[in-house]
C-alpha cells in the first residue's frame, strides 16, 4: 500500500512526532538523506503563495525538482479525468502534491496514483499547515501537552479540522469558538473522528471571551476561504470573533497568536495584533518549509 499524506487522521501520534523530530533536525541544517533525481508534481486548482513556494524550495534544497501545474493549463481543464492525470503523473514523477477544491477529488487522485500524494489543502483539511504549526508551538512553548488552543472564527472548514485533529492527537486541549450556525460548526463526521483519536479534549464554545480564558494559543483563519460563497454574510456573522487586543486581555499574558495566512487584516485579525510580539505567524510560514521537507523525505525515503 502506498503511504499518502492526505489528513492527519491517518497518522498516529508516533508518526506525527517522528515527522516533527525530522523537521527539527532539518531546520537545524542536519540532512541525512537527499531526494536526488526525484521529481514532485505540484497540481493547483486554487491559488497559493506559501504552499507553492515552500514545496518548490523544499525540493530544491533536497536536491530534487518540482514541477508547477496550474489546473487550468493542463488537460484537466478540457475534461481529462483526475484518475488519468494521476496515472500519467505517476509514470513521470515520484510524488504528487495537490491543492484541490474538494477532498473527494484528492481521494480519487490518491486512489489512482501509484506514487505518494500529499494534500496541499482541500475544503476539509490542510495537514501540511498543521504540521508546520505543531513545529511552531513546540518551538515556542516547548510542548503541546495540556496547552489550551483556541481557534476563533470559521470552525467548519479545513484549518479548524486539521488544527483540531493534529493538536488533539498530541495531547493539547482544543476549543473551537464560532457562531452556532451550521456553516461555521465542524463537519460532524470529522468532529466525531477527531474526538475518537484525541488524547486531549475537544469542544465548541460560542462566546469569544469565555473561549479564550487562560488560552495558551489563539489561532484564526480567514472568514471567507477559497471556494466559499456569501462573503458579506460570513463577514457579518464572524465579526464578533475577531482576534484583537481586547480579546487577548482574556487569554494568558504569554499566549501566542497564530494564523495560517493569507490574512485579511482588519477582519479576522487586527494589524496591531498581527505585528505584535505575541504573533508567531511568520514563524509558522517558515516552518511550512521544514515540515514539508520532513514529509517528502518520510514518503520518498521511508524514514521512520
Ligand atoms: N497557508 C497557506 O497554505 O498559504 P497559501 O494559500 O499561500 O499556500
Ligand atoms: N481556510 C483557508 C486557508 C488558506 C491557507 C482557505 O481554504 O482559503
Amino acid at each position: 500500500m502506498i503511504k499518502h499524506f492526505l489528513t492527519l487522521l491517518d497518522y498516529s501520534e508516533k508518526e506525527i512526532r517522528h515527522l516533527l523530530d525530522l523537521a527539527i533536525k532539518l531546520k537545524s541544517g542536519y540532512v541525512e538523506e537527499y531526494l536526488e533525481g526525484k521529481t514532485l508534481a505540484m497540481l493547483f486548482e486554487k491559488p497559493s503563495t506559501r504552499t507553492r513556494v515552500s514545496f518548490e524550495v523544499a525540493m530544491t534544497q533536497l536536491k530534487g525538482h518540482a514541477i508547477y501545474l496550474d489546473f487550468t493549463t493542463t488537460q484537466l481543464s478540457r475534461g481529462e479525468t483526475i484518475e488519468d492525470m494521476a496515472k500519467v503523473l505517476s509514470r513521470y514523477c515520484n510524488a504528487i502534491m495537490a491543492r484541490l477544491y474538494t477532498h473527494e477529488t484528492l481521494e480519487r487522485l490518491a486512489n489512482a496514483s501509484s506514487v505518494p500524494v500529499i494534500n496541499g489543502l482541500t475544503d476539509r483539511f490542510h495537514p501540511c499547515q498543521t504540521l508546520g504549526d505543531l513545529l511552531t508551538v513546540m518551538e515556542k512553548k516547548g510542548r503541546t501537552e495540556d496547552l489550551k488552543i483556541v481557534f476563533m472564527g470559521d470552525c467548519g472548514y479545513n484549518m479548524f479540522h486539521s488544527t483540531m485533529i493534529g493538536f488533539s492527537k498530541l495531547w493539547a486541549n482544543i476549543v473551537g469558538c464560532c457562531p452556532g450556525k451550521r456553516d461555521y460548526m465542524p463537519d460532524p463526521q470529522i468532529y466525531e473522528k477527531a474526538k475518537k483519536y484525541a488524547k486531549g479534549s475537544i469542544r465548541i464554545e460560542h462566546d469569544p471571551e469565555k473561549a479564550v480564558k487562560d488560552a495558551d494559543v489563539i489561532y484564526t483563519d480567514t472568514w471567507v476561504s477559497m471556494g466559499q460563497k456569501n462573503a458579506e454574510q460570513r463577514i457579518t456573522d464572524l465579526k464578533p470573533y475577531q482576534v484583537n487586543k481586547e480579546l487577548l486581555r482574556h487569554a494568558k499574558p504569554e499566549a501566542i497568536v497564530m494564523h495560517c495566512l493569507p490574512a485579511h487584516r482588519g477582519q479576522e485579525i487586527t494589524s496591531d495584533v498581527m505585528d505584535s510580539g505575541r504573533s508567531v505567524i511568520f514563524d509558522q510560514a517558515e516552518n511550512r518549509l521544514h515540515a514539508q521537507k520532513a514529509i517528502l523525505l518520510h514518503l520518498l525515503k521511508n524514514t521512520h
